[in-house]
């Protein structure tokens, strides 16, 4: 779990980065209306989540590492939480709530005030500082504030207060540091894999000819929430059938079929950090020969791609790997004619597959942090984690043979790169076709005795 020590190291790391003399401003995510005077469960904003942990709503964090007011040249994170104050009655109806005073003991920030004061207090915070660091477009509400605090600030009587100079957007410095994970980090993202592997064995386990796809998807939640997982990281993917060519099918509402793959694409959210696994397997637990021979070829290109995960490489080169063995195992098997070159240039392999070979993974599922540095594709370093998720999607209608037609697989895993190569937080969920028939076949021998 993150301790205060690491959302304090973070701050501080923030201070150091700005330039002297500058003050940060990062509000809390909003509650969202879902309908009428109900609201979606709050998630907190992952920068603020990031930088303290606090987990309430209405609530802003002030970083700033202004040496002069505090008498000392060494830089240092001087941070402020605004926040609800205690309101018996309001938590008696929405909850407990810190409150400054424990806010302030419990995440150690250096002082804190009630929300009420944010105005009052912000414009002798911001005072004097020549640099605002702001997330600019982030959050409407959260600009119109700063905003009108900026204007009071250049507005106030006899210029008695200076409103810092330039508004520096802080998401790069942000992005940056999420982009490299600390041990605290990747030990919950390490069991946020394991609890979402266990989801993918049981939907495994548990699949059956004429269950629907909203059975699968309620036992991956099962799971995730049996671990303390309270929600899954983005929209759970449970594609049977050639449901599994549309990349963000999420209504999970269709028969399971006999001789259909199914594709299932979720990772759980713990303590804010997303896991991201695809798995594809038969409904009836066993693969066709055909669809063993699309697994195999995604398979082995995800296996290619791996091998190119280091450091000093590139996502480019990860995914040129993957989608050299892809192009040429579609020739082979006739889904693409004509050579290996002419198909690679062509990027006829597109046609098949037509999404990315991964992306950063962190707090948000699409995590932040640049691919490329001055316009060249950035070289992996130790620290950052990452999706390897090759796929084949043949379409109903693609113009090949109709063995193919409809089969869609994906296969998804989570790596972190060490200083060696990889470490690969996934690898418990079953992805080899006899791993994955094997498990499926002690489930099925077992439903038969249970029904005999
Ligand atoms: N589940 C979203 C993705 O794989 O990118
Ligand atoms: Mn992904
Ligand atoms: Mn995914």
């Amino acid at each position: 779990m993150s301790t205060n020590i690491e959302f304090y190291a973070r701050r501080q790391q923030l201070a150091e980065h700005m330039q002297p003399n500058s003050i940060c401003l990062i509000p809390a995510a909003l509650l969202v209306t879902r309908s009428r005077d109900t609201e979606y469960d709050f998630r907190q904003d992952s920068y603020f989540h990031y930088l303290c942990g606090f987990p309430e709503p209405q609530a802003w964090l002030a970083i700033s590492n202004q040496t002069l007011k505090r008498k000392t040249k060494a830089v240092q994170s001087h941070s402020v939480l605004f926040c609800l104050d205690k309101d018996h009655e309001a938590e008696i109806w929405q909850g407990r709530r810190f409150g400054p005073d424990l806010a302030k003991k419990h995440f150690g920030f250096d002082s804190t005030f009630g929300i009420d004061e944010l105005d009052e207090q912000l414009l002798e915070l911001l005072d004097g500082h020549d640099n605002l660091y702001f997330a600019q477009g982030h959050n409407s509400d959260a600009d119109e504030l700063v905003f009108a605090l900026l204007k009071a600030l250049r507005e106030a009587p006899k210029q008695s207060m200076q409103a810092p100079g330039n508004m520096v957007d802080v998401r790069p410095l942000l992005d940056e540091m999420r982009l490299f994970k600390s041990p605290a980090e990747i030990a919950i993202m390490r069991q946020a894999a394991q609890i979402s592997g266990k989801a993918h064995i049981r939907a495994m386990q548990s699949a059956q000819v004429g269950l629907n796809e909203y059975h699968l998807e309620a036992h991956i939640h099962h799971e995730f929430a049996m671990h303390g997982a309270k929600h899954p990281a983005y929209g759970t993917i449970v594609g049977s059938g050639d449901n599994a060519c549309i990349l963000h099918y999420t209504q999970n509402n269709q028969r399971l079929n006999d001789g259909d793959l199914v594709l299932i694409d979720a990772g759980c959210e713990l303590q804010g950090y997303a896991a991201d696994i695809t798995r594809t397997f038969p409904v009836s637990g066993q693969f066709s020969t055909a669809q063993k021979q699309l697994y195999q070829l995604v398979l082995d290109s995800q296996l290619a791609a791996f091998e190119q995960v280091k450091p000093g490489n590139t996502f480019k080169q990860v995914s040129d790997a993957a989608i050299a063995v892809i192009t040429q195992g579609l020739i082979d098997l006739g889904l693409l004619c004509g050579s290996l070159a002419f198909n690679l240039d062509k990027q006829l392999y597109r046609n098949f597959f037509m999404h990315g070979i991964g992306h950063w993974l962190g707090l948000d599922v699409h995590d932040v942090g640049h691919y490329k540095i001055a316009g060249q594709d950035r070289p992996l370093q130790a620290g950052m984690v990452l999706t390897i998720e090759p796929g084949i999607y043949v379409s109903p209608d693609a113009d090949v043979d109709e063995i193919w037609l409809g089969v869609g697989i994906r296969i998804e895993d989570n790596l972190l790169v060490t200083a060696d190569g990889f470490d690969n937080l996934t690898h418990n969920t079953p992805k080899t076709i006899v791993a994955i028939e094997s498990l499926m076949a002690q489930q099925h021998t077992h439903k038969q005795v249970e029904f005999s």
